[in-house]
């Protein structure tokens, strides 16, 4: 479902499509058909998103074997028409497809970079609920980013590890892959008995037959893509429930569980604390995936279930489970507001540490990796409201987005920031927000005028003095 992305691709149609589309003179209710936009113009992923559609659900069923790395996938993509469609986009960036049809139609299709372009017949009217099923298979790719790292579908010496933050999720499903299009999903993944598949939501139904064993998984809350996981290999599995009632899957690399359960142990008591501050947890798990994927060395906040390369230090649990309220229920539109997850999530980080015992968050804020780093330093001509493709994920969304929130906090004072970054949650459950958004939630709770703060910490280059 489409929340923010809309307004932009209309705008791109009219720019790029509107002379194309068939007038139909004299017959005004008659379909005016038209390409929907092959992108949703974000300037750091201007291949992403596609428009003329709203995807409602994705329902993806493959074979994996560790053993060949060869995929065989069927998906199915439910979406809706916003606009009379004679073409449209998806992404996908995965292997070789054998068949894509339109509803029961076959369609043709054809492949450009990361575009997968599709014309249906017959068309689409606008409103109509339409299905996708493209089948697939091959060795779905390892896709790299801006800042060098890499996502997509990365093999461990067990299985795949799999994150999509920005960009991964089209290397193993055709989608429409923008924050800004969410979607509920299912995964039924077959793979040889003994490895173990874990995706986002609850596990449906987990059955074996022949020596292969089929999980299903399920997302029931809209998800956007870059948040979908699959990721498999040799787990030891635990399921245990918060003091508050959510329910707690854990996967851990055999080899990692000693290493590991230090976090894993906090993640109950993490994750009621931050219910506690920014409201109810937003989905009906919570949990952790713990794998040896050491050329990719970051963790990811894929929902319901975090993935971390390696053995995570409780703090990087704790930023985790907090982009589960900010981040994937509350999400960012456009990439350029990646401080709105981050700068949040990093904050979290801040209070849990202070609520159990260590630093305070002022102390946090202070020490020579935030406030006080030199004025000098290279750190503070990064924008954090537009830090740009390659440093989206580097200190600044981060550390200054954290810093944002702790100043913001002293600016209006504990009562209204409390109740801020809860209603934030609160309100743009399951949606997509933008730091404009922000600004001016922060005006009405506080009844200030903040333009010139938020102008000192957000938008403007160099070590703010006063704010
Ligand atoms: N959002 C992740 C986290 O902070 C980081 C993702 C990094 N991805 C990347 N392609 N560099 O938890
Ligand atoms: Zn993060």
């Amino acid at each position: 479902a489409r929340f923010g992305g809309a307004a932009l691709a209309a705008a791109l149609l009219t720019a790029t499509q509107a002379t194309t589309a068939l007038a139909a003179p004299g017959n005004p209710g008659a379909p005016r058909y038209s390409a929907g936009a092959p992108s949703l113009g974000d300037p750091y992923f201007p291949d992403q998103g596609n428009g003329g559609y709203d995807v409602r659900h994705y329902d993806v069923t493959f074979t994996y074997d560790p053993a060949t790395k060869v995929m065989d996938a069927t998906t199915v993509i439910t979406a809706v028409a916003t606009q009379d469609l004679d073409q449209f986009d998806l992404d996908f960036r995965g292997p070789q497809i054998t068949s894509l049809t339109v509803g029961k139609h076959p369609a043709f299709y054809r492949r450009d970079g990361q575009e997968l372009v599709v014309t249906p017949r017959p068309k689409l009217k606008t409103g109509e609920t339409f299905t996708v099923t493209v089948t697939y298979a091959g060795t779905p790719p390892v896709v790299t980013d801006p800042d060098g790292s890499i996502e997509g579908w990365v093999p461990t010496d067990d299985g795949a590890f799999v994150p999509g933050e920005p960009q991964g999720a089209p290397a193993w499903l055709p989608a429409n892959d923008s924050p800004a299009d969410k979607a509920t999903f299912t995964f039924r993944a077959t793979v040889p008995e003994g490895v173990t598949v874990v995706g986002n939501g609850r596990l449906a139904s987990k059955t074996t037959a022949n020596g292969k064993t089929t999980f299903v998984w399920d997302s029931a809350e809209p998800m956007a893509t870059y948040l979908a996981t699959v990721t498999l290999g040799n787990f030891v599995v635990d399921e245990t429930t918060t003091p508050g009632g959510i329910p707690v899957y854990t996967a851990v690399d055999p080899r990692l569980v000693t290493q590991s359960a230090a976090a894993v142990a906090k993640i109950p008591d993490i994750v009621d604390y931050f219910s506690s501050i920014f409201g109810p947890y937003p989905f009906n798990q919570t949990g952790a995936i713990i794998d040896r994927a050491p050329d990719v060395g970051y963790a990811l906040e894929s929902q319901t279930k975090p993935i971390f390369s390696s053995a995570p230090s409780v703090g990087t649990m704790a930023h985790e489970l907090a982009h589960q309220w900010y981040g994937d229920s509350v999400s960012v539109g456009k990439w350029s507001d990646i401080w709105l997850n981050e700068g949040f999530a990093t904050y979290a980080t801040w209070l849990w540490t202070e609520h159990t015992g260590g630093a305070t968050a002022q102390q946090t804020f202070d020490s020579s990796s935030n406030y006080g780093r030199a004025a000098t330093s290279s750190f503070w001509q990064v924008v954090t409201a537009d830090p740009g493709p390659e440093d989206m994920f580097g200190n600044v969304p981060y550390n200054r987005g954290a810093m944002t929130l702790h100043a913001l906090r002293g600016k209006i004072g504990d009562a209204a920031f409390f109740t801020l970054i809860k209603d934030w949650a609160t309100t743009h459950r399951y949606g997509n927000a933008s730091t404009a958004d922000f600004i001016r939630a922060a005006e009405k709770v506080s009844g200030m005028d903040l333009k010139a703060f938020f102008d000192v910490w957000l938008f403007q280059k160099g070590k703010p003095a006063s704010w």
